[in-house]
């Protein structure tokens, strides 16, 4: 029955994981997968997150099924950070947003619903992005092609490229954005690169889709929703996927939504009834329990407040690991720039390695990381950083 099946080959992030966990060597380190790490090695569970926790197991609360668009209040409060607190468009009703499960899930609810409605439309995504985009759009029926983005020589974004091949583009093309800590490169566009493409996606009737995976970890929760916010603001309609796993640290509780800026109220509402569906015939419904806690912490002020501060630590770690890791290279390798390292933003930093020289620090040093030399930086800790800094300075 199943001989024809071929044998899958992995995926380049999740499978390095299980290659990783079966290395018996004590000194290994991850940098592969996009997970924050604290400074004891540990994927933390936020003190708001756990006193969220105990709340809702004393409330006792039943389990029924949520709606089709997930619970209400989490729709809202995300739409808030998301957008802040006072946007025009939501203001109209001319957003709308549904519960997903997890950032992923927002993007296959997304692509699912623009291939329906958008038969003919391929999506451009920047050269490089997460591995995954491909996988997912492709895996919706839609065609997927490259922009120009990162250039190795720089160190910088190939703007004048990107922004030619997308005014190029047939109209309804779907372009996929990374509103800040671009994944794998960690280089974002500026805000006056953003300012020159907005007119560009508008203009040339494009379909803009943020994924919006890492909101806190470049310089803060509002300033990373800048691009959002702006082009919300520009009147442009786009889609925005957002996840919660790792500004909560919830991976495992896959806490997305996607949310759609529509032109009016009217269309607003067609296409809350098209997500619906389209979840429904998914996976009917999203889970409760991280929802229930995302949306007590973010509709409580003072649970937020210790939530920003949480996640300016993690972002301020994760800056500290940046610089340790670029002075001990720079010392060991005196007369080459390292200032790549300062200068990417959030929980990436693509480092120049070759596929070769990161087959090597996997096998000679027991350090992982993306074949495409992706580090992750939080996997980083005062324990490890000069130890993997002399690792990759011997490969480099
Ligand atoms: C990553 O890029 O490593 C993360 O987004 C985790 C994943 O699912 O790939």
């Amino acid at each position: 029955m199943f001989k024809h099946i071929d044998a899958y080959a992995g995926d380049p992030i999740l499978s390095l994981v299980e290659t990783f966990l079966q290395d018996p060597r004590p000194n290994k380190v991850n940098l592969g997968i996009g997970l924050y790490y604290d400074e004891d090695g540990r994927i933390p569970l936020l003190d708001v997150v756990k006193r969220t926790e105990i709340a809702l197991a004393a409330a006792g609360l039943t389990r029924s099924y949520l709606p089709m668009e997930g619970l209400a209040a989490y729709r809202e409060t995300v739409q808030r950070l998301v957008f802040g607190a006072d946007r025009a468009a939501a203001r109209d009703k001319r957003i709308v947003t549904v519960q997903t499960i997890g950032g992923s899930g927002a993007l296959k609810v997304g692509a699912d619903l623009l291939k329906r409605y958008f038969p003919d439309s391929g999506i451009w995504v920047s050269d490089p992005t997460w591995d995954n985009h491909r996988s997912m759009f492709d895996g919706a029926g839609i065609a997927v092609h490259d922009y120009p983005y990162y250039d190795p020589k720089s160190g910088g974004v190939r703007f004048a490229e990107m922004l030619a091949t997308i005014s190029s583009l047939p109209e309804r093309s779907i372009v996929l954005l990374h509103p800040c800590c671009h994944n794998p490169t960690g280089v974002d566009l500026s805000q006056d690169q953003w300012r020159e493409l907005f007119p560009v996606l508008i203009k040339k009737r494009l379909i803009p889709y943020f994924d919006m995976a890492y909101q806190g970890y470049g310089d803060g929760i509002d300033e990373d929703a800048w691009a959002v916010r702006a082009l919300a603001d520009a009147g442009g309609n786009f889609f925005v996927g957002n996840s919660f796993s790792k500004s909560l640290s919830l991976y495992g509780e896959r806490c997305g939504a996607l949310s759609v800026v529509c032109p009016d109220q009217a269309q607003a509402d067609l296409l809350l009834g098209q997500l619906k569906f389209t979840v429904r015939r998914n996976y009917s419904s999203p889970p409760t329990h991280g929802g229930l806690i995302v949306s007590r912490i973010l509709g409580d002020a003072a649970s937020t407040a210790e939530w920003q501060a949480e996640v300016a630590k993690m972002r301020e770690r994760i800056k500290a690991m940046r610089r340790s890791l670029h002075e001990v290279i720079s010392a060991r390798l005196p007369g080459r720039d390292f200032g790549y390292f300062l200068n990417q933003r959030g929980m990436f930093s693509y480092t120049g390695l070759s596929p070769a020289q990161v087959d090597t620090l996997r096998e000679q040093h027991a350090v992982y990381l993306v074949n495409s030399g992706r580090i992750c930086v939080a996997g980083l800790n005062l324990k490890n950083v000069a130890y993997v800094a002399e690792a990759m300075a011997a490969v480099m």
